[in-house]
């Protein structure tokens, strides 16, 4: 099945549809954002690690019932997907402090959470991906109560299973993002991508608090070697995908 014409562009990836329209290709680039699309660059390599990371984890999360828009990785790049209408939500959940929970709250970076925190960002780059509120949600009409109800439901769900599986391959995940939305039958589905870009992932052997860093932090923060910190990621979710 191959791409028919470009649907959507966005910061790292490029839609194609398909001549099926319930499919359609999502394909990772190479470009890099951060801060709203304040500071660009390429990261060498970045699409096809991302999108083999994501491909791995959401084949972990399938097999552990969470429905996603995943299909097929295609190639190095290109990710075969259900077609979904995206509900313009960030979810954001925490295990541990860092970003804009600690810019906003005072909550010293590295701390752990109670218990995970899950967010609700409006996906709205003319506003800068606002926090929102339950009610501000709901008023807004980003989603009806239910489906915000199943959204924290399963966004912790794959949370369990994601620490789960990064602690495994000697990750802390620290804290990601995840995009939900629905497709023709109105189901849910989890979507986007999963990957370094979208999480805060901490090498578990290393203290060091620049050290540590595995994910796009290493280019906001302009860390240096933002490439090996990505190849590691994808080095050991690889070994432990396949059971090494
Ligand atoms: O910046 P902040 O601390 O709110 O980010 C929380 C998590 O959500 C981080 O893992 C970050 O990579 C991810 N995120 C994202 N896309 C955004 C904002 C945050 O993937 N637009």
């Amino acid at each position: 099945m191959s791409a028919l014409s470009q649907l959507y562009e966005g910061k790292a990836k490029i839609i194609y549809t398909t001549e099926d329209p319930e499919v359609l290709i999502a394909h990772f680039k190479d470009d890099a954002t951060a801060f709203n699309a304040q500071k660009r660059g390429t990261i060498q390599g970045k699409g096809q690690m991302n999108c083999t990371i994501s491909s791995r984890l959401f084949e972990q999360l399938e097999a552990q019932g969470i429905q996603t828009h995943y299909l097929e990785q295609l190639n190095g790049n290109d990710m075969r997907v259900k077609a979904v209408k995206i509900i313009p939500l960030e979810v954001v959940i925490r295990n541990i402090a860092a970003g804009s929970l600690c810019q906003q709250t005072g909550i010293p970076l590295g701390q752990i959470l109670p218990k995970p925190l899950v967010e609700f960002h409006y996906k709205n780059d003319a506003l800068g991906d606002p926090l929102l509120t339950r009610d501000r949600t709901l008023l807004l009409e980003l989603a009806t109560p239910e489906q915000l109800d199943q959204i924290q439901q399963v966004a912790l769900e794959v949370n369990q299973h994601l620490q789960a599986f990064f602690t495994r391959c000697g990750i802390t995940l620290v804290d990601f993002k995840l995009e939900f939305g629905l497709d023709s039958a109105q189901t849910l589905l989890l979507a986007d991508e999963i990957s370094p870009d979208t999480c805060r992932l901490w090498n578990a052997a290393e203290t060091d608090p620049n050290l540590r860093v595995m994910d796009k932090d290493r280019f906001r923060r302009d860390l240096g070697n933002v490439e090996a910190g990505y190849q590691q990621v994808l080095e050991r979710i690889l070994n432990q995908a396949s059971g090494r």
